[in-house]
Protein backbone atom coordinates (compact mmCIF):
# COMPACT_ATOMS: atom_id res chain seq x y z
CA UNK A 1 0.00 0.00 0.00
CA UNK A 2 1.33 3.28 -0.85
CA UNK A 3 1.99 5.19 2.54
CA UNK A 4 2.36 9.18 2.01
CA UNK A 5 0.38 12.40 1.02
CA UNK A 6 2.34 15.61 0.15
CA UNK A 7 1.26 16.78 3.47
CA UNK A 8 3.53 14.21 5.06
CA UNK A 9 6.55 15.38 3.75
CA UNK A 10 8.43 18.91 4.99
CA UNK A 11 9.34 20.12 2.12
CA UNK A 12 7.51 22.16 -0.92
CA UNK A 13 6.45 20.65 -3.79
CA UNK A 14 8.48 19.69 -6.84
CA UNK A 15 11.50 19.89 -4.44
CA UNK A 16 13.31 16.73 -6.41
CA UNK A 17 12.55 18.06 -9.68
CA UNK A 18 15.60 17.14 -11.80
CA UNK A 19 16.97 14.48 -9.64
CA UNK A 20 17.56 10.75 -10.14
CA UNK A 21 18.18 8.52 -7.58
CA UNK A 22 18.48 4.53 -7.15
CA UNK A 23 17.03 2.54 -4.33
CA UNK A 24 18.06 -0.59 -4.27
CA UNK A 25 15.55 -2.62 -2.47
CA UNK A 26 13.16 -0.34 -3.13
CA UNK A 27 10.65 -2.55 -3.98
CA UNK A 28 9.42 -3.07 -0.37
CA UNK A 29 9.29 -1.52 3.16
CA UNK A 30 12.29 1.30 3.84
CA UNK A 31 13.15 1.65 0.26
CA UNK A 32 9.37 1.61 -0.77
CA UNK A 33 8.61 4.51 1.40
CA UNK A 34 11.99 6.63 0.43
CA UNK A 35 11.02 6.17 -3.26
CA UNK A 36 7.31 7.41 -2.69
CA UNK A 37 8.60 10.54 -0.98
CA UNK A 38 11.12 11.13 -3.39
CA UNK A 39 8.74 10.55 -6.30
CA UNK A 40 5.76 13.21 -4.69
CA UNK A 41 8.90 15.59 -5.18
CA UNK A 42 9.04 15.44 -8.71
CA UNK A 43 12.11 12.99 -8.98
CA UNK A 44 12.88 10.04 -11.27
CA UNK A 45 13.06 6.87 -9.19
CA UNK A 46 14.67 3.56 -9.70
CA UNK A 47 13.90 0.75 -7.81
CA UNK A 48 15.49 -2.71 -8.21
CA UNK A 49 15.24 -6.13 -5.93
CA UNK A 50 15.77 -9.87 -7.00
CA UNK A 51 11.85 -10.11 -7.01
CA UNK A 52 11.13 -8.77 -10.42
CA UNK A 53 6.94 -8.76 -9.67
CA UNK A 54 7.36 -7.05 -6.29
CA UNK A 55 9.94 -4.42 -8.04
CA UNK A 56 7.33 -4.07 -10.88
CA UNK A 57 4.20 -3.79 -8.82
CA UNK A 58 5.26 -1.43 -6.57
CA UNK A 59 6.84 0.75 -9.19
CA UNK A 60 3.31 0.87 -10.78
CA UNK A 61 1.53 1.29 -7.23
CA UNK A 62 3.41 4.43 -6.53
CA UNK A 63 3.14 6.01 -9.78
CA UNK A 64 -1.36 4.75 -9.84
CA UNK A 65 -1.06 6.51 -6.34
CA UNK A 66 0.56 9.77 -7.60
CA UNK A 67 -1.00 10.62 -10.98
CA UNK A 68 -0.29 14.00 -10.15
CA UNK A 69 3.66 14.24 -9.53
CA UNK A 70 6.07 15.37 -11.96
CA UNK A 71 8.23 12.42 -11.16
CA UNK A 72 8.44 8.47 -12.33
CA UNK A 73 9.29 5.53 -10.56
CA UNK A 74 11.21 2.81 -13.07
CA UNK A 75 11.37 -1.08 -11.92
CA UNK A 76 14.58 -2.99 -12.61
CA UNK A 77 15.16 -6.70 -11.96
CA UNK A 78 18.98 -6.93 -10.25
CA UNK A 79 20.71 -9.29 -7.80
CA UNK A 80 23.30 -6.61 -6.29
CA UNK A 81 25.67 -9.64 -5.49
CA UNK A 82 26.56 -9.52 -9.25
CA UNK A 83 28.49 -6.76 -10.10
CA UNK A 84 28.26 -7.75 -13.92
CA UNK A 85 24.13 -7.31 -13.26
CA UNK A 86 24.51 -4.02 -11.65
CA UNK A 87 26.61 -2.84 -14.58
CA UNK A 88 23.58 -3.62 -16.83
CA UNK A 89 21.41 -1.77 -14.66
CA UNK A 90 23.34 1.13 -14.37
CA UNK A 91 23.59 0.90 -18.33
CA UNK A 92 19.63 0.91 -18.87
CA UNK A 93 19.12 3.93 -15.91
CA UNK A 94 21.90 5.89 -17.96
CA UNK A 95 20.43 5.36 -21.60
CA UNK A 96 16.99 6.56 -19.68
CA UNK A 97 17.86 10.08 -19.28
CA UNK A 98 21.55 10.12 -17.96
CA UNK A 99 23.36 10.42 -15.11
CA UNK A 100 21.88 8.95 -11.35
CA UNK A 101 22.13 12.38 -8.47
CA UNK A 102 21.40 10.29 -5.92
CA UNK A 103 21.70 6.22 -4.48
CA UNK A 104 20.75 4.78 -1.47
CA UNK A 105 21.97 1.23 -0.41
CA UNK A 106 19.11 0.00 1.26
CA UNK A 107 19.04 -3.08 0.26
CA UNK A 108 19.94 -5.94 2.51
CA UNK A 109 19.51 -9.58 4.09
CA UNK A 110 19.36 -10.21 7.87
CA UNK A 111 18.53 -13.27 9.96
CA UNK A 112 18.89 -13.61 13.83
CA UNK A 113 20.88 -16.11 14.74
CA UNK A 114 23.03 -17.33 17.42
CA UNK A 115 26.82 -16.71 15.71
CA UNK A 116 27.68 -20.68 16.80
CA UNK A 117 24.96 -21.56 14.61
CA UNK A 118 26.12 -20.09 11.30
CA UNK A 119 27.96 -21.82 8.72
CA UNK A 120 30.27 -19.78 5.94
CA UNK A 121 27.46 -19.80 3.89
CA UNK A 122 25.07 -17.96 6.40
CA UNK A 123 27.27 -15.83 6.98
CA UNK A 124 27.63 -14.98 3.38
CA UNK A 125 24.00 -15.10 2.68
CA UNK A 126 24.04 -11.50 4.60
CA UNK A 127 27.72 -10.15 3.51
CA UNK A 128 27.37 -10.66 -0.15
CA UNK A 129 23.87 -8.58 -0.32
CA UNK A 130 24.75 -6.04 2.17
CA UNK A 131 29.03 -5.35 2.83
CA UNK A 132 29.70 -6.71 -0.79
CA UNK A 133 26.74 -5.81 -3.35
CA UNK A 134 26.77 -2.44 -1.81
CA UNK A 135 29.95 -1.70 -2.17
CA UNK A 136 29.61 -2.81 -5.68
CA UNK A 137 26.57 -0.65 -6.65
CA UNK A 138 28.67 2.34 -5.05
CA UNK A 139 32.07 1.84 -6.86
CA UNK A 140 30.34 1.18 -10.50
CA UNK A 141 28.11 4.21 -9.83
CA UNK A 142 31.15 6.21 -8.60
CA UNK A 143 33.30 5.56 -11.43
CA UNK A 144 30.58 6.87 -13.89
CA UNK A 145 30.15 9.99 -11.74
CA UNK A 146 33.58 10.94 -11.31
CA UNK A 147 34.55 10.09 -15.15
CA UNK A 148 31.63 12.24 -16.29
CA UNK A 149 32.31 15.01 -13.52
CA UNK A 150 28.77 14.83 -11.68
CA UNK A 151 27.61 15.43 -8.43
CA UNK A 152 25.81 13.12 -6.47
CA UNK A 153 24.49 12.39 -3.08
CA UNK A 154 25.11 8.76 -1.63
CA UNK A 155 22.92 7.87 1.44
CA UNK A 156 23.50 4.06 3.21
CA UNK A 157 21.03 2.62 5.43
CA UNK A 158 22.87 1.01 8.36
CA UNK A 159 21.52 0.19 11.66
CA UNK A 160 22.57 1.93 15.15
CA UNK A 161 24.68 -1.33 15.59
CA UNK A 162 27.25 -0.25 13.80
CA UNK A 163 28.39 2.00 17.05
CA UNK A 164 27.83 -0.64 19.88
CA UNK A 165 27.93 -4.54 18.28
CA UNK A 166 24.87 -6.32 17.09
CA UNK A 167 24.41 -9.80 18.91
CA UNK A 168 22.54 -12.48 17.12
CA UNK A 169 22.81 -10.49 14.07
CA UNK A 170 26.99 -10.38 13.88
CA UNK A 171 26.84 -10.95 9.89
CA UNK A 172 24.91 -7.96 9.38
CA UNK A 173 26.85 -6.08 12.14
CA UNK A 174 29.71 -6.69 10.61
CA UNK A 175 28.50 -5.61 7.00
CA UNK A 176 26.86 -2.32 8.19
CA UNK A 177 30.23 -1.27 10.07
CA UNK A 178 32.08 -1.98 7.25
CA UNK A 179 29.92 0.02 4.78
CA UNK A 180 29.71 2.99 7.72
CA UNK A 181 33.88 2.91 7.01
CA UNK A 182 33.16 3.30 3.47
CA UNK A 183 30.98 6.40 3.76
CA UNK A 184 33.64 7.82 5.75
CA UNK A 185 36.42 7.05 3.99
CA UNK A 186 34.91 7.94 0.60
CA UNK A 187 33.46 10.99 2.04
CA UNK A 188 36.87 12.42 1.99
CA UNK A 189 38.34 10.58 -0.98
CA UNK A 190 35.64 11.57 -3.35
CA UNK A 191 34.41 14.73 -1.48
CA UNK A 192 36.73 16.91 -4.37
CA UNK A 193 34.33 15.15 -6.97
CA UNK A 194 31.29 16.54 -5.42
CA UNK A 195 30.12 13.06 -4.52
CA UNK A 196 29.09 12.70 -0.88
CA UNK A 197 28.01 10.32 1.33
CA UNK A 198 26.01 10.14 4.32
CA UNK A 199 24.15 7.04 6.34
CA UNK A 200 21.20 6.74 8.52
CA UNK A 201 21.01 4.49 11.08
CA UNK A 202 17.07 3.72 11.86
CA UNK A 203 15.66 1.89 14.63
CA UNK A 204 12.55 -0.29 14.54
CA UNK A 205 10.89 0.60 11.38
CA UNK A 206 7.95 -2.37 11.23
CA UNK A 207 8.25 -3.98 7.85
CA UNK A 208 7.42 -7.52 7.04
CA UNK A 209 11.18 -8.00 5.80
CA UNK A 210 12.47 -7.41 9.33
CA UNK A 211 9.99 -8.91 11.31
CA UNK A 212 9.91 -12.20 9.30
CA UNK A 213 13.18 -12.83 10.18
CA UNK A 214 14.35 -10.57 13.28
CA UNK A 215 11.02 -11.39 15.13
CA UNK A 216 10.07 -14.77 13.61
CA UNK A 217 7.82 -15.97 16.23
CA UNK A 218 6.03 -12.67 16.25
CA UNK A 219 5.76 -12.74 20.03
CA UNK A 220 5.80 -9.41 21.92
CA UNK A 221 9.05 -9.63 23.88
CA UNK A 222 11.42 -11.53 21.66
CA UNK A 223 13.23 -8.83 19.75
CA UNK A 224 14.26 -7.02 22.70
CA UNK A 225 14.46 -3.39 21.01
CA UNK A 226 12.70 -4.64 18.15
CA UNK A 227 9.46 -5.53 19.83
CA UNK A 228 9.23 -4.32 23.81
CA UNK A 229 9.27 -0.48 23.28
CA UNK A 230 8.65 -0.09 26.51
CA UNK A 231 12.71 0.48 26.81
CA UNK A 232 12.67 3.29 23.77
CA UNK A 233 12.30 6.54 25.34
CA UNK A 234 9.67 7.77 23.14
CA UNK A 235 7.68 4.42 23.79
CA UNK A 236 7.47 3.67 20.26
CA UNK A 237 8.69 2.42 16.87
CA UNK A 238 9.37 4.59 13.84
CA UNK A 239 7.18 6.43 11.65
CA UNK A 240 8.05 5.84 8.34
CA UNK A 241 7.58 9.79 7.61
CA UNK A 242 10.00 10.65 9.42
CA UNK A 243 12.22 8.34 7.73
CA UNK A 244 11.09 9.57 4.54
CA UNK A 245 11.72 13.40 5.11
CA UNK A 246 15.80 12.63 6.36
CA UNK A 247 16.29 10.64 3.17
CA UNK A 248 15.37 13.61 0.99
CA UNK A 249 17.11 15.76 2.85
CA UNK A 250 20.14 13.67 2.85
CA UNK A 251 19.56 13.53 -0.96
CA UNK A 252 18.89 16.92 -2.22
CA UNK A 253 21.59 19.22 -2.99
CA UNK A 254 20.89 21.85 -0.40
CA UNK A 255 22.19 19.36 2.38
CA UNK A 256 25.66 19.18 0.26
CA UNK A 257 28.15 20.38 3.33
CA UNK A 258 26.60 17.29 5.18
CA UNK A 259 28.89 14.82 4.44
CA UNK A 260 30.71 11.57 6.11
CA UNK A 261 27.98 11.68 9.03
CA UNK A 262 25.82 9.19 10.36
CA UNK A 263 22.38 9.99 11.43
CA UNK A 264 19.93 7.94 14.05
CA UNK A 265 16.58 8.10 13.59
CA UNK A 266 15.51 5.41 16.59
CA UNK A 267 13.95 8.00 19.51
CA UNK A 268 17.04 7.12 21.59
CA UNK A 269 16.83 3.72 21.73
CA UNK A 270 20.26 3.16 21.36
CA UNK A 271 21.79 5.26 24.31
CA UNK A 272 18.83 3.81 26.66
CA UNK A 273 18.87 -0.17 25.83
CA UNK A 274 21.62 -1.00 23.51
CA UNK A 275 19.01 -0.88 20.89
CA UNK A 276 20.15 -4.74 19.74
CA UNK A 277 19.07 -8.42 20.21
CA UNK A 278 21.40 -8.84 23.23
CA UNK A 279 18.10 -9.67 25.21
CA UNK A 280 18.38 -12.74 23.45
CA UNK A 281 20.72 -14.37 25.55
CA UNK A 282 17.22 -15.81 27.97
CA UNK A 283 16.80 -17.73 24.67
CA UNK A 284 17.52 -21.84 24.69
CA UNK A 285 17.50 -24.30 22.02
CA UNK A 286 13.87 -24.76 21.54
CA UNK A 287 13.72 -20.87 20.93
CA UNK A 288 16.16 -20.51 18.32
CA UNK A 289 15.07 -23.95 16.31
CA UNK A 290 11.39 -22.17 16.18
CA UNK A 291 13.28 -18.95 14.98
CA UNK A 292 14.88 -21.01 12.67
CA UNK A 293 12.57 -23.11 10.97
CA UNK A 294 10.06 -19.87 10.95
CA UNK A 295 13.19 -18.21 8.92
CA UNK A 296 13.76 -20.68 6.87
CA UNK A 297 10.16 -20.57 5.80
CA UNK A 298 10.29 -17.02 4.69
CA UNK A 299 13.41 -17.94 3.28
CA UNK A 300 12.00 -20.34 0.77
CA UNK A 301 8.79 -18.14 -0.12
CA UNK A 302 10.69 -15.33 -1.21
CA UNK A 303 13.53 -17.27 -3.10
CA UNK A 304 10.55 -18.70 -5.05
CA UNK A 305 9.73 -15.19 -6.13
CA UNK A 306 12.73 -13.84 -7.38
CA UNK A 307 13.06 -13.79 -11.32
CA UNK A 308 16.96 -13.00 -10.71
C1 LIG B 1 21.10 -19.64 10.67
C2 LIG B 1 20.50 -19.43 8.47
C3 LIG B 1 19.24 -18.89 8.84
C4 LIG B 1 18.95 -18.76 10.23
C5 LIG B 1 19.36 -18.93 6.67
N1 LIG B 1 20.51 -19.42 7.14
N2 LIG B 1 18.56 -18.59 7.70
N3 LIG B 1 21.43 -19.78 9.38
N4 LIG B 1 19.92 -19.15 11.10
N5 LIG B 1 17.83 -18.26 10.66
C6 LIG B 1 21.60 -19.96 6.32
C7 LIG B 1 21.14 -21.21 5.59
O1 LIG B 1 21.16 -22.35 6.42
C8 LIG B 1 22.15 -21.31 4.46
O2 LIG B 1 23.37 -21.87 4.88
C9 LIG B 1 22.43 -19.84 4.16
O3 LIG B 1 22.00 -19.08 5.31
C10 LIG B 1 21.65 -19.35 2.94
O4 LIG B 1 20.28 -19.61 3.20
P1 LIG B 1 19.17 -19.45 2.09
O5 LIG B 1 17.84 -19.60 2.71
O6 LIG B 1 19.54 -20.30 0.91
O7 LIG B 1 19.44 -17.95 1.70
P2 LIG B 1 18.81 -17.07 0.59
O8 LIG B 1 17.60 -17.68 -0.02
O9 LIG B 1 19.93 -16.61 -0.28
O10 LIG B 1 18.27 -15.83 1.45
C11 LIG B 1 19.12 -14.79 1.82
C12 LIG B 1 18.75 -14.30 3.18
C13 LIG B 1 17.26 -13.95 3.24
C14 LIG B 1 19.61 -13.13 3.51
C15 LIG B 1 19.05 -15.47 4.14
O11 LIG B 1 16.94 -13.63 4.58
C16 LIG B 1 16.89 -12.78 2.34
O12 LIG B 1 16.82 -12.93 1.14
N6 LIG B 1 16.60 -11.62 2.94
C17 LIG B 1 16.22 -10.40 2.21
C18 LIG B 1 15.26 -9.58 3.01
C19 LIG B 1 15.64 -9.35 4.43
O13 LIG B 1 16.36 -10.16 5.06
N7 LIG B 1 15.17 -8.25 4.98
C20 LIG B 1 15.45 -7.91 6.35
C21 LIG B 1 16.17 -6.66 6.38
S1 LIG B 1 15.83 -5.95 7.90
P3 LIG B 1 23.72 -23.47 4.69
O14 LIG B 1 25.14 -23.59 5.08
O15 LIG B 1 22.77 -24.17 5.63
O16 LIG B 1 23.46 -23.79 3.26
C22 LIG B 1 17.18 -5.49 8.61
C23 LIG B 1 16.88 -4.79 9.88
C24 LIG B 1 18.07 -4.51 10.67
O17 LIG B 1 18.25 -5.65 8.15
C25 LIG B 1 17.76 -3.71 11.89
C26 LIG B 1 16.54 -4.08 12.58
C27 LIG B 1 16.07 -3.08 13.54
P1 LIG C 1 12.97 -5.38 3.52
O1 LIG C 1 11.59 -4.90 3.21
O2 LIG C 1 13.19 -6.84 3.65
O3 LIG C 1 13.95 -4.75 2.44
C1 LIG C 1 15.08 -5.37 1.94
C2 LIG C 1 15.04 -5.23 0.44
O4 LIG C 1 16.31 -5.58 -0.09
C3 LIG C 1 14.00 -6.12 -0.22
O5 LIG C 1 13.19 -5.34 -1.07
C4 LIG C 1 14.83 -7.11 -1.02
O6 LIG C 1 14.18 -7.45 -2.23
C5 LIG C 1 16.10 -6.30 -1.28
N1 LIG C 1 17.27 -7.14 -1.53
C6 LIG C 1 17.77 -8.11 -0.73
N2 LIG C 1 18.81 -8.70 -1.31
C7 LIG C 1 18.99 -8.10 -2.52
C8 LIG C 1 19.90 -8.29 -3.59
N3 LIG C 1 20.85 -9.22 -3.53
N4 LIG C 1 19.80 -7.49 -4.67
C9 LIG C 1 18.83 -6.55 -4.75
N5 LIG C 1 17.93 -6.32 -3.75
C10 LIG C 1 18.01 -7.10 -2.65
O7 LIG C 1 13.47 -4.76 4.89
P2 LIG C 1 13.44 -3.26 5.46
O8 LIG C 1 13.07 -3.38 6.88
O9 LIG C 1 12.68 -2.35 4.57
O10 LIG C 1 14.99 -2.88 5.41
C11 LIG C 1 15.50 -1.90 4.52
C12 LIG C 1 16.85 -1.41 5.02
O11 LIG C 1 16.70 -0.79 6.29
C13 LIG C 1 17.89 -2.51 5.22
O12 LIG C 1 19.16 -2.00 4.88
C14 LIG C 1 17.82 -2.78 6.69
O13 LIG C 1 19.01 -3.35 7.18
C15 LIG C 1 17.61 -1.36 7.19
N6 LIG C 1 17.07 -1.28 8.54
C16 LIG C 1 15.76 -1.59 8.75
C17 LIG C 1 15.25 -1.45 10.01
C18 LIG C 1 13.82 -1.75 10.31
O14 LIG C 1 13.43 -1.64 11.47
N7 LIG C 1 12.99 -2.09 9.34
C19 LIG C 1 16.06 -1.00 11.04
C20 LIG C 1 17.39 -0.70 10.78
C21 LIG C 1 17.88 -0.82 9.51
P3 LIG C 1 14.37 -8.89 -2.95
O15 LIG C 1 14.24 -9.93 -1.87
O16 LIG C 1 13.29 -8.91 -3.97
O17 LIG C 1 15.73 -8.87 -3.55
Amino acid sequence: MAELTPDDLMFRPGLMKGERILITGGGTGLGKVMAEACLILGAEVYICGRRGGVVEATAKELMAAHPEAAGKVVSLACDIRVPEAISEMLDKIWSDGGALTGLVNNAAGNFISRTQDLSPRGFDAIANIVFRGSFFVTLDCGKRWIAEGKRASVVSILTTWVWNGGPYTVPSAMSKAGLATMSQSLAVEWGDYGIRFNNIAPGPFPTEGMSARLNPSQAEDTGGAYSDMTGNPMGRVGDMRELANLAVYLLHPLSAYVNGQTIAIDGAAWQATGGNFSRLRSWGDAEWTAAREAISATNAKDRAARTV
